[in-house]
């Protein structure tokens, strides 16, 4: 059936004029704000209030926050991100996942080290050939970052025990997706329930570059798979825009490269992709 959202642009002013109309995206953003910071708290009846935010305004509003108040987060809040967090999906829902909440000055110091070594290696590499305004943009706010990493309240090392590949048997490419889309949903969970209550949270993964390095410093055993990182913190600014790709241009329909929805204009007014 198809989406009501992404129906031709006929067929949607014809429905319109019948039917409730949802907010645009830009008027969304408006009205819930986009733009809010909220002031820290560590009242549990307000955070409760907060986490009630409405689904497609964290959605909308969830980004990459990387600068952040070096003010302490509450650890309830922290554990009650990470309880929500757990709400999420894993493969044969072994929720084989393990958290760290790195506090640890020292701790933080160590994995900045390895976040500016990977910075200095691979930053270079995702940088080639880009010299667009909004990679200037990600350039420096992750040097920010990493200048500040320690000073960042808490850290979430999300990782996963067991491994997917089997001694002396080929593994087909769908038991490493299997594996590790089983962390990228709760991460993604924790994301948006500490956008709800109004932290800032940076989902990274360069300062895991060298796993046994990282299994050092966090003391992991080797059954521990270090995944990835949730930075959080209060924010020092707005949470800003984000540049997204318009619907059409990534959908199919039934097979690769037949894409109907390209020239489709989003009922929700196709607000999409700015910047
Ligand atoms: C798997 C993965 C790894 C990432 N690793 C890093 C990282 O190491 N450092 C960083 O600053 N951002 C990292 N990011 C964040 C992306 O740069 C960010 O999601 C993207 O720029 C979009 O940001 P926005 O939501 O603010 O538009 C990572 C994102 C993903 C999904």
């Amino acid at each position: 059936m198809l989406c009501p959202w992404v129906l031709p642009v006929g067929a949607c002013k014809g429905l319109a004029r019948l039917i409730p109309q949802p907010a645009k995206p830009s008027s969304i953003r408006q009205t819930l704000g986009m733009d809010d910071t909220l002031a820290p708290t560590d009242d549990p009846s307000e955070v409760e209030a907060r986490l009630a935010m409405p689904i497609a305004q964290a959605m909308l509003t969830q980004r990459q926050v990387r600068r952040v108040k070096p003010d302490p987060v509450d650890d309830r809040i922290v554990l009650r991100c990470l309880e929500l967090a757990l709400e999420a999906p894993s493969g044969s829902n072994l929720q084989n996942w393990q958290f760290v909440v790195v506090k640890d000055r020292a701790v933080k110091a160590r994995l900045a080290e390895q976040y500016r070594r990977a910075w200095t290696l691979y930053g270079l590499i995702g940088r080639l050939g880009r010299t667009d305004e909004q990679a200037t943009k990600i350039e420096k706010s992750v040097r920010w970052q990493i200048d500040h990493f320690e000073k960042i309240p808490v850290l979430v090392v999300c990782c996963l025990r067991g491994g997917y590949r089997l001694p002396f048997l080929p593994q087909p490419p769908v038991a490493a997706s299997s594996h590790y889309g089983s962390i990228y949903p709760a991460a993604q969970n924790l994301l948006l329930a500490a956008r709800a209550v109004g932290l800032g949270g940076a989902l990274i993964t360069m300062p895991l570059l060298s796993h046994t390095v990282a299994r050092r410093i966090l003391k992991l055993p080797l059954s521990i798979e270090p995944c990835c990182i949730v930075a959080l913190g209060w924010p020092t600014g707005r949470y800003g825009r984000k540049a997204r790709k318009p619907v059409g241009t990534v959908v199919h329909l039934d097979r690769y490269g037949h894409q109907p929805w390209r020239t489709f204009e989003l009922m929700t007014g196709g607000a999409q992709g700015e910047g």
